[in-house]
């Protein structure tokens, strides 16, 4: 039987040459939005991984709309300049398709690298103010965000719209919204985070109103063959929050809105909502959403070995496979996983001799 794994899929006029996807993963790394050397080397790596798909990470399309000062951004000339060679680089070197993750982290915004403390930035440490639905911070010791204006929105969308437009200009393969992790879109989905009594707050359509919005301006500027989706979530894992049902809804209006994939993730609206550290936490989720809502499903969130992965696309529970903290520990993932799947994958010339068929260690290592 070929590997489910090592199928292709084609997204809008994209055809991905694998399931496999790289997860986008913040660096903490860039120069007031722009990346930099580091951004070569670890995105040059994993265009060399074996995975059809390479998602950057969560890149903001407002200065204030950064995790950290060390984030990723796509707001300046100089943000699109340095993203334009990073991208370049990839596709001389390397064979995975090559995708972007659009963002704004909301009332999370401000604050420190994780290996600084993951906590606000003090006052000694240059924060900034932060927004959100709702002036509601994300747990003891967050700032408090302000309750976003008609103005602000509008200025948002804008933002998102040109940072689509931007990402059209490096030749993306596909765009991704980041509708999960408790960042700005999560937090209006939220009823945890959203307590607008507005027509933004309220039922979930009300809820969903703003980020629909959203959707529809980046849509507008992104080509109908150019793959676009977003990262949403399954569970918010606390009484309350969102559940799979609600991720349905929402995979349906992102459906009707044009978009072409969801990504199933979940947790974080607060500082206590985890999600369960069991393989595959978010599988069951995936497959409530791919089966009633009929779009292309990613999954992420423990998966580790080939054989899940390939279980998972095989029986049908999600359309593609995203990959975090693996393709850390192993940049070279996906030609593992051909190994161990029968597949064949591309590894660029220079590395050919560490292939299965030239390399008697590779057998010795166990894949
Ligand atoms: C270093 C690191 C940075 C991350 N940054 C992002 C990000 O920019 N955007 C995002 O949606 N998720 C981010 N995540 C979450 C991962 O994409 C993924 O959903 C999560 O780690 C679970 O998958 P895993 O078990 O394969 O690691 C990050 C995770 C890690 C480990």
């Amino acid at each position: 039987m070929p590997s489910a794994l090592f199928s292709p899929i084609k997204l809008a006029g994209l055809t991905v040459p694998n399931r496999i996807v790289v997860s986008p993963m913040c660096q903490y790394s860039a120069n007031d939005g722009v990346g930099n050397d580091w951004h070569m080397t670890h995105l040059g790596m994993l265009a060399n991984s074996g995975a059809g798909l390479l998602v950057l990470e969560a890149t903001h399309v407002e200065r204030l709309g950064r995790i950290t000062h060390g984030c990723l951004g796509l707001y300046s000339d100089d943000c699109e300049d340095a993203l334009g060679h990073i991208v370049a680089h990839c596709r001389r070197n390397g064979t995975a398709k090559l995708g972007i993750q659009l963002a704004h982290a909301g009332r999370k915004a401000s604050s420190q690298r994780p290996w600084q403390g993951a906590k606000a930035l003090s006052a000694t440490e240059d924060p900034w103010p932060t927004i959100a639905p709702s002036a509601l911070p994300f747990g003891p010791g967050w700032h408090t965000p302000r309750a976003m204006t008609e103005d602000d929105m509008a200025r948002v969308r804008a933002a998102f719209a040109d940072a689509a437009k931007r990402a059209v200009r490096l030749s993306f393969d596909a765009i991704e919204l980041h509708f999960a992790h408790g960042y700005l879109l999560h937090s209006f989905v939220s009823p945890l985070s959203n307590k607008r009594n507005d027509e933004f707050g309220g039922s979930l359509a009300g809820r969903m109103r703003f980020p629909l919005d959203v959707v529809r301006d980046v849509r507008a500027a992104v080509p109908r063959s150019t793959p676009l989706g977003a990262r949403i979530t399954g569970s918010d894992w606390l009484d309350g929050g969102l559940t799979g049902d609600d991720a349905v809804t929402l995979a349906k209006a992102l459906k009707a809105a044009g978009l072409d994939y969801v990504d199933i993730s979940s947790g974080n609206i607060t500082y206590d909502s985890r999600p369960p550290n069991e393989p595959g936490f978010n599988v069951p989720i995936a497959e409530q959403v791919r089966r009633d809502s009929g779009l292309a499903v990613r999954t992420v969130g423990l998966i580790a070995t080939a054989q899940q992965a390939e279980a998972i696309v095989a029986e049908g529970k999600a359309d593609m496979i995203a990959l975090a903290r693996a393709f850390l520990d192993n940049p070279h993932w996906g030609w593992h996983a051909a190994a161990e799947l029968g597949a064949e994958v591309v590894r660029p010339p220079q590395y050919a001799r560490a292939a299965p068929a030239l390399w008697p260690g590779a057998a010795m290592r166990g894949g």
